[in-house]
């Protein structure tokens, strides 16, 4: 069964009892928060009211094991990565980044007692140099060294982490989700299995995972260079975003040109500006903040492009 090809109505109804199980699962699984001290006297001296009880991103129910190892295929993991996992539980997806692709990272986890638990294996396994556990909440911690973020939350709390996950990592870092998608972003790619253990935990077999890449920022007006064996004019790119959708034009001189299959996949842009009536310029680049270098082909021949922002 595909879940994307189940009617909206139904896919709601679908969500909201996986939702209720999920917090039914919480409610039986999760020991009580420990209670946020009420007293005037935790209010601070200074009238601060005290530091809210973080919010229950989700009850302790670790990812099976063939999850684990789809979600860090799915990310095309590597020695170089540094993988973060919000709601970090027991730590089995930082350990098996670590364990089995020679990545780094770290995991933050409200419950205590996981925590210490993931540190104790990581040190059994001898990954603790590499990988570590903090009893932290996952909202106020700092993502941006992530190149790898994962998570297994509730729908809810993952769309709340949004607005955080585009402001805090940097363009291209890849996201995974399990089971719950990011609204309103476009995903990369996506798997979907059964998995007979997720019945006890979301009532049905149907496990997904997704893959995002936060996008670059290239709104804005680009003056282009490129060889003058290729355009003789000036070239200026006007590109238009919205977060992950953008489209543009190419001005060639003063002629005003739709750039066409406009494709950004992280910081990687890629265009094709048609220039004669079977010839069109393929440009490919890697935006760097203000700058994009790349190559352009025609005609089967590549030189090097580059661009600036300008505003
Ligand atoms: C569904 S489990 C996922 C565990 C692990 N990531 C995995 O996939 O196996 C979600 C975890 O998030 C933790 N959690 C919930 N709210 C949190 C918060 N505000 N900050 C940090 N961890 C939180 C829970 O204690 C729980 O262990």
């Amino acid at each position: 069964m595909n879940f994307r090809h189940i009617p909206a109505y139904q896919r709601t109804i679908v969500v909201a009892c996986i939702t209720s199980i999920f917090t039914l699962t919480a409610l039986a699984q999760t020991p009580a928060a420990p209670a946020t001290p009420t007293t005037p006297a935790a209010a601070t001296s200074k009238g601060t009211p005290a530091a809210a009880a973080p919010v229950n991103a989700g009850p302790y129910v670790p990812s099976p094991e063939t999850a684990v190892a789809e979600l860090l295929k799915l990310a095309n993991i590597g020695p170089n990565d540094v993988v973060i996992d919000l709601g970090s539980g027991d730590g089995r997806i930082v350990l098996t980044a670590a364990k089995v692709y020679g990545a780094r990272g770290f995991g933050v986890e409200i419950q205590e007692n996981l925590v210490k638990l993931s540190n104790e294996a990581a040190k059994k396994e001898g990954l603790a140099e590499r990988v570590k556990f903090i009893n932290q909440d996952l909202f106020k911690t700092d993502i941006s060294s992530a190149t790898v973020l994962t998570m297994y939350l509730l729908p809810d709390t993952v769309n709340m982490l949004s607005p955080k996950l585009q402001k805090e990592l940097k363009p291209g870092t890849r996201i995974l989700s399990h089971d719950y998608p990011l609204a309103g972003w476009q995903e990369e790619m996506y798997r979907q299995f059964d998995l007979e253990e997720k019945v006890q935990i979301s009532g049905v077999k149907t496990t997904i995972v997704y893959l995002y890449i936060v996008p670059a920022r290239v709104g804005g007006q680009w003056n282009a260079r490129v060889s003058n064996t290729v355009l003789k004019e000036s070239l200026r790119l006007e590109l238009r975003q919205e977060f992950q959708k953008i489209s543009g034009i190419a001005r060639i001189g003063a002629r005003e040109v739709p750039l066409e299959e406009l494709k950004l996949r992280g910081t990687e842009l890629t265009f094709r500006i048609p220039v004669e009536r079977s010839r069109s310029l393929n440009f490919r680049g890697e935006v760097n903040g203000v700058n994009i270098e790349g190559m352009v082909e025609l005609s089967g021949a590549r030189t090097p492009w580059s661009a600036a922002l300008v505003k």
